[in-house]
């Protein structure tokens, strides 16, 4: 099945399948890590009709998501003479995506570059969208580029080999999607199972299609797309305090999911039995709910750190009952301070 997104500048088609032939006739360098490409690369060569390919490794973690690595990949496409017209495949998990992305934009001023996402979560959310870059000392995210994949190829073979609470994660990523903004999907999420048969391929067409809307009506997050970030206010306080060690990114959404929902209940824009649904269905996958908050007050200001907090504003997204949401930065700190004593 194929999603399109449809922006001012490009298009492109998002195919959720297993893998047929692609054909490139560019110069075409694929970025991978030792892990996906043990796993997948003889796979992947087999579908793939190019003729001038390399393949160049980097070292699998968030921890080099970082700008010398993204050097690396620059010299690697010098070294074998890219030119503007030549092509990069990102070809792994988000982290992989968000550089090749990122080395695409970079190189010669842009080049072309297709997505084909091996872990739920980026097939999910990260490979849609063109939201690239890396992190540095400052924070996650901070440097990067709006880059457009050329295509995204969505094969749901991949996650065969993916570890459990990898899966998880991306399945927080999922409830996000249809909590802010589709109830039916949310209530077939609530009674089907990702883990059997072709469910898992019918949720990552609904998150697909969900995302790539929100992406076609607000591609730069002036607005709208900010909503994407359901449950990541809270959840990127849980990952600073957490070192990034304790949680993955997803498990640290779907406790921040909780809290943000608690303050929905707080303000009457959600029921409790809502809030306790989309619990629910986390828990459903072992996707951790509850946190040890050690200092209340502490786990406010870092509210400040988090980019996206403007103005000193701490912007919240807030589930509306369940398919819907709104975007605030005029929450009182009373209030907030609330649901996080008694979380
Ligand atoms: N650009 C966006 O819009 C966007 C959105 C969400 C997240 N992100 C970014 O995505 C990153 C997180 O992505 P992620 O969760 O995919 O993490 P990841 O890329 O680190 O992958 C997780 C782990 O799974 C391994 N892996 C990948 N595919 C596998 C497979 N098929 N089988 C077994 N192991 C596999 C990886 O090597 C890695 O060790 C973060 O850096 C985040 O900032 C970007
Ligand atoms: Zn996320």
């Amino acid at each position: 099945m194929t999603v399109k997104i449809t922006l001012p500048d490009t298009s492109y088609d998002i195919t959720i399948d297993t893998l047929k032939t692609i054909s490139i006739d560019k110069k075409v360098v694929i970025v991978t890590n030792p892990t996906i490409s043990k796993l997948h690369l003889d796979y992947l060569l087999s579908k793939l009709d190019i003729k001038n390919l390399t393949v160049f490794e980097i070292p699998d973690g968030e921890q080099y998501k970082t700008l010398s690595t993204i050097e690396t990949i620059l010299e690697h496409c010098f070294e074998n003479k890219l030119n503007r017209s030549s092509m990069l495949i990102a070809f792994g998990g988000g982290v992989i995506g968000d550089m090749t992305g990122f080395t695409a934009s970079l190189y010669q001023r842009g080049i072309e570059f297709i997505q084909i996402p091996t872990t739920l979560l980026s097939q999910v959310d990260a490979s849609v969208g063109g939201k690239t870059g890396v992190n540095n000392k400052f924070g996650k995210n901070l440097i990067g580029a709006f880059h457009q994949p050329k295509a995204v190829y969505i094969d749901p073979h991949f996650l065969t080999t993916l570890p459990k609470r990898e899966f998880g994660a991306g399945v927080a990523e999922i409830v996000k999607m249809a909590v802010c903004f589709n109830k039916e999907f949310f209530e077939w999420l609530e009674k089907n199972d990702l883990n059997d048969g072709n469910n898992i391929n019918i949720a990552i067409q609904k998150s697909v299609e969900t995302k790539a809307w929100v992406v076609s009506q607000d591609e730069k997050e002036k607005g709208l797309r900010a909503a994407l970030n359901y449950g990541h206010t809270f959840g990127h306080v849980i990952e600073n305090e957490t070192k990034y060690t304790k949680y993955l990114h997803g498990e640290a959404v779907g406790i921040g999911i909780c809290m943000a929902d608690n303050l929905s209940v707080e303000l009457g824009l959600m029921t409790q039995d809502e809030a306790n649904r989309v619990k629910k269905v986390l828990e459903k996958y072992d996707i951790p709910t509850s946190y040890d908050i050690k200092d209340v007050e502490d786990f406010y200001q870092h509210f400040f750190l988090d980019k996206k907090s403007l103005d000193s504003k701490i912007k919240f997204i807030l589930a509306v009952g369940i398919g819907d949401c709104k975007i605030t930065s005029d929450t009182p700190k009373d209030l907030v301070i609330k649901i996080l004593k008694d979380f």
